[in-house]
């Protein structure tokens, strides 16, 4: 069996699309718990929370493309709309992203704990140091720390985090009435972290929670963000779209969590998958002719997201040509070197990361897809998929109603959870 993961990609959900409609309230908590619970009935492990904290400019230098298309924007805060999720549901795991390099590691590791806890041990954080120089100016710093350097810096946040998680060691929390007494002091511990980059007292004032920490989950996908995610992660997601790619993206992570000591089957990778769910051939074949002529105003929103990840203004070439490869970012290194590859275009490599070019894969209905996406996984070795696409209901009830049944038909995907947790229900195959 494999496991499924939702990637909800923030903006205004379902716009410049058919499906758009002002009556599901892309702003209220309705939309998202009613899509929480549903995704849960199907079994899903969890559902990814993307987030950044600016409204991008940086192609053509203005905020225009981004505000008039929702691209990368508006944001809601996620761990806020993760409180809302997590209290609509009982056994889905809600993952929030947060940035290492703007929160300070004491907040994070409190606000986590205390998700964590109230959701009954099924918190994720999704770990990302941030592609963009905007964000980093809306939190007092110039621009951000060059690439690598990020992730040296968050693995001391790392560490402070999973040191405070421990800070409450098992059996602290005694609640015994009778002798009156709530926690023992002496199993609670300051960590007292004096390191290159941050100063941390703790204790953390939060107790523990079902899981003991967070699951955690990152996106590095350049040589130093692999190691990262090798080293800290339980769930490493990839853009990667193809079989041969997606396998050899997760042989590499398992070789580097075995260098980094840890049991590889403990690490899950999951790849982005955008399946388009048709009712019927003729429809496949409409939305293959249509991927063969996006309209040039779509294909420039898409490039326009590239640019919000990579900081780089895409305005200034030719849409027609191979982005120059003198043209090297500070920010997300591994997707950018993953759309730009055989030298794309600027077009082709918007369209790579909207999935709209003509060779996608997973076009067809939810038994050709459910089909195909156990062709890949037997292929791949595990562990399952990030869907993502709109949260339109119409978009989250083909993919529930339809397309899960068809998994669980194969026997691919669960019927049931087994777990309370999101570890536990993470780590049952
Ligand atoms: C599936 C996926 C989801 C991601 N989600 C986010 C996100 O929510 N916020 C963010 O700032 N970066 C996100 N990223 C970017 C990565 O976290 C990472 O910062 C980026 O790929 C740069 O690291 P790299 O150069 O090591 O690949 C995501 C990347 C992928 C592939």
């Amino acid at each position: 069996m494999f496991h499924l993961g939702w990637f909800l990609y923030e903006a205004v959900q379902g716009w410049g699309t058919p499906e758009y409609d002002a009556s599901y309230g892309w702003a209220t908590p309705k939309l998202h718990q009613d899509m929480a619970r549903r995704l849960e009935a199907a079994g899903f492990d969890f559902i990814l929370l993307e987030d950044s904290s600016a409204i991008p400019n940086e192609y053509a230098g203005s905020r225009d493309i981004y505000l008039s298309e929702t691209v990368h924007a508006p944001k809601f805060d996620p761990p806020v709309m993760a409180s809302y999720m997590a209290a609509a549901t009982s056994r889905i795991g809600i993952v929030p992203t947060m940035a290492t390099t703007f929160y300070p590691p004491f907040i994070l590791a409190r606000q986590a704990q205390t998700l964590d806890l109230m959701s009954g041990g099924r918190l994720g954080w999704n770990i990302v140091t941030s592609s963009s120089d905007l964000a980093a100016r809306n939190f007092g710093q110039a621009a951000l720390p060059e690439h690598d350097e990020r992730y040296d810096v968050a693995d001391e946040y790392l560490d402070v985090c999973k040191r405070l998680w421990s800070s409450w060691e098992p059996g602290a929390v005694l609640a015994d009435i009778e002798s009156g007494v709530f926690a023992d002091h002496t199993k609670v511990r300051e960590i007292d972290h004096r390191g290159a980059h941050y100063s941390v007292l703790g204790p953390l004032n939060v107790p523990p929670s079902p899981q003991g920490r967070p699951v955690l989950a990152q996106a590095g996908n350049s040589p130093r963000g692999r190691r990262f995610a090798a080293q800290h992660a339980d769930i490493v997601l990839t853009p990667v779209n193809h079989p041969d790619g997606i396998k050899a993206f997760r042989d590499d992570i398992r070789r580097l969590a075995v260098e980094a000591g840890r049991n590889p089957d403990d690490v899950k990778v999951m790849a982005l998958a955008f399946p388009r769910i048709c009712e019927d051939q003729a429809a496949v074949a409409d939305y293959r002719a249509y991927l063969k002529a996006v309209p040039d105003r779509l294909t420039r929103a898409w490039v326009a997201q590239v640019s919000a990840i990579t900081g780089l203004d895409l305005s200034r070439y030719e849409l027609d040509e191979p982005l120059p490869d003198s043209v090297q970012t500070n920010g997300s290194r591994g997707t950018l070197d993953w759309l730009r590859r055989d030298r794309a275009t600027v077009r082709q490599i918007g369209l790579r990361l909207a999935r709209l070019t003509p060779e996608e894969p997973m076009i067809g209905t939810a038994e050709q897809i459910a089909a195909e996406m156990a062709e890949v996984m037997a292929y791949v070795g595990g562990d399952g998929f990030l869907i993502s696409g709109p949260l339109t209901p119409r978009n989250v009830a083909r993919v529930a109603d339809q397309l899960v049944p068809a998994l669980q038909k194969l026997g691919v995907t669960r019927e049931a959870y087994s777990h309370e947790t999101l570890r536990g229900n993470l780590l049952a195959f």
